[in-house]
């Protein structure tokens, strides 16, 4: 914050109010400004030492900007030593936090000092592994068994109980199977088919109009893709799990606490934790050794967590263990940036948090956005959040003004398409293809100003081509249509056509398929078969 950006008065108070803060303020607001101002005050002010400064955000790329803000700030204010001694600083993700007090603690933790984590494909192979190994005890030759393994299909009951496990554990709550029995399913596919009829997705409203049983809804992965729809299918999915939960409850719990001993034990052979055994047994550490939990909360003169929406129950107690009493604690976040469907955040968290603290803070500037936009804005959530919503005013300047009309709305009328043999979406495509053609040939605008963003990036092929073929050049960052990249296309069929042992000429249509390819292959087969 330089001269010209002095703090206004809201964020002052943010910055100075002592104790146990809480504030809750939308997008743009300066929110982490405020996180960084407070901890170049505590240690340039007022004298604390960097690492007595606990700073937790929600992903590391979050955590590596704040520590470079910091870093500058500390640099704008003189402070070149302070600023040299922030590599040793704890400004961190949770998992970054509890993966540093583990190293630190090994022994008192229970685990091999040389222990590594799993990453996403590491864990999805242990994973894999294990439930293969917990399905074939668990069934043995009991016909019963068999049956029911039968009824609900191996893949489907191995993404339905390793997903259980991995949403118990990340909240830190018991391997314990709750039967709430049928009656949360209807509403819930209500939610999905209301979800389903809105995207026009045909195939997958017919198939939950035809009355489905909850065995046939356990995992509706690969009838409703994407992440638009995601919330609603998991909502199904995991009420059809409770359903069918309640009827073979014991056989199911079984199969999870074999799966559970099975991953451990691998996990275990391998001295490798998973992200979710960082979280837990830094939380067993500190519960367990009064010495070590008092040791590492007298560290932390002052704790600060930016992005608190993001936080689970699980996340929240760690914190509360690491917090002393007469220290500095201090949480920002913004309920409406929630990004719910994020590795198990919980906003319930954040707002249960925000009633125990009492007063709450509000930063009402935006920097961040033009008063145009902040108008729609405004006018858009305090229609849909009702009161809770607190309307940002701008504080930004902008030397070039805005022409025309700040904020345009298309609408595309999806049932009109119905039965017109061109699906809404492509010609959506078209329609804001048309419409950039003329800002670009009227001068308002060059392609590379404008951006098209996406809630998913499932369909952005379709509006990346309707552009193309309107002349336009268009750049693509989102990464979800990985799978249809042409050497991402050729990969798969190489080693599909390998694995499957097919004659040569399956490769045909591959471009540039070297050997590489299938020796990676090779390498993960004999992986598997360890
Ligand atoms: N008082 C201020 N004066 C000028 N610019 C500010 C002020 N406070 C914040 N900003 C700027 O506004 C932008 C958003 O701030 P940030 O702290 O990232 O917001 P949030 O975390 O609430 O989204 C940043 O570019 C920041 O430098
Ligand atoms: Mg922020």
């Amino acid at each position: 914050m330089t001269v010209e950006t002095a703090p206004n008065l809201e964020q002052v108070r943010a910055i100075e109010e002592p104790g146990v803060v809480f504030v809750s303020a939308g997008a743009g607001t300066g929110k982490t400004t405020v996180i960084v101002e407070r901890f170049c005050r505590a240690v340039c002010d007022r004298g604390l030492d960097v690492d007595s400064i606990l700073v937790i955000t929600y992903t590391e790329r979050a955590a590596g900007e704040l520590r470079a803000r910091i870093r500058q700030r500390l640099r704008e204010l003189g402070r070149h030593d302070l600023a040299r001694e922030l590599d040793a600083g704890w400004i961190s993700t949770i998992h970054g936090f509890c993966h540093r007090l583990l190293r630190a603690h090994p022994f008192e933790a229970g685990i091999d000092p040389r222990f590594r984590v799993l990453d996403e494909s590491q864990g999805r192979v242990l994973r894999g592994e294990a439930f293969r190994t917990a399905l074939e005890e668990f069934c043995g030759d009991d016909p019963a068994r068999l049956r029911l393994l039968a009824a609900y299909g191996g893949r489907r009951l191995r993404r339905m109980l390793t997903g259980v496990h991995e949403t118990l554990r990340s909240s830190g709550l018991p391997l314990r199977l709750e039967a709430a029995g049928d009656a949360g399913l209807e509403p819930r596919l209500e939610e999905l088919r209301a979800a389903t009829a809105e995207l026009g997705e045909t195939e997958l409203l017919r198939f939950l109009e035809g009355g489905p049983g909850p065995e046939s809804l356990l995992d509706l992965s690969d009838l409703a893709r994407g992440d638009v729809l995601a919330e609603a299918r998991q909502g199904v999915e995991r009420a059809a799990l409770e359903a069918l939960a309640a009827r073979d409850r014991e056989q199911l719990q079984e199969l999870l606490l074999g799966y559970d001993r099975a991953y451990r034990a691998a996990k275990d052979r391998e001295s490798a934790l998973d992200f979710e055994d960082l979280q837990l047994l830094a939380r067993e550490l500190l519960q367990g050794s009064d010495e070590i939990r008092e040791r590492e909360s007298w560290r932390f003169r002052s704790i600060m967590v930016d992005e608190f929406q993001d936080t689970n129950r699980l996340q929240c107690e760690l914190i509360d263990l690491l917090a002393r009493d007469d220290g500095e604690l201090f949480f920002v976040g913004d309920e409406f940036q929630s990004i719910y469907r994020f590795r198990h955040a919980d906003v319930e968290v954040f707002r249960e948090r925000r009633e125990q603290v009492g007063g709450v803070l509000a930063l009402t500037q935006n920097y961040r956005s033009r008063p145009e936009v902040l108008e729609v804005i405004n006018h858009l959530f305090a229609g849909d959040f009702g009161e809770t919503f607190q309307p940002l005013s701008a504080a930004g300047r902008f030397p070039d003004p805005a022409f025309g009309p700040a904020v345009e709305l298309l609408v595309t009328d999806k049932d009109s398409y119905k039965g017109s043999g061109t699906h809404w979406r492509p010609a959506e495509a078209r329609h804001i293809a048309a419409r950039v053609r003329e800002l670009v040939d009227s001068g308002e605008a060059e392609p590379g100003e404008i951006v098209l963003l996406f809630a998913a990036g499932t369909d952005a092929r379709h509006y990346e081509e309707a552009l193309r073929a309107a002349g336009l050049p268009t750049f693509r960052a989102t990464g979800r249509d990985y799978y249809h990249q042409q050497q991402v296309v050729d990969l798969g069929r190489c080693s599909s056509a390998w694995r499957k042992r097919l004659p040569r000429d399956s490769l045909q249509g591959t471009r540039g398929c070297s050997r590489r390819s299938s020796s990676a292959t090779t390498g993960w087969r004999s992986r598997r078969r360890r």
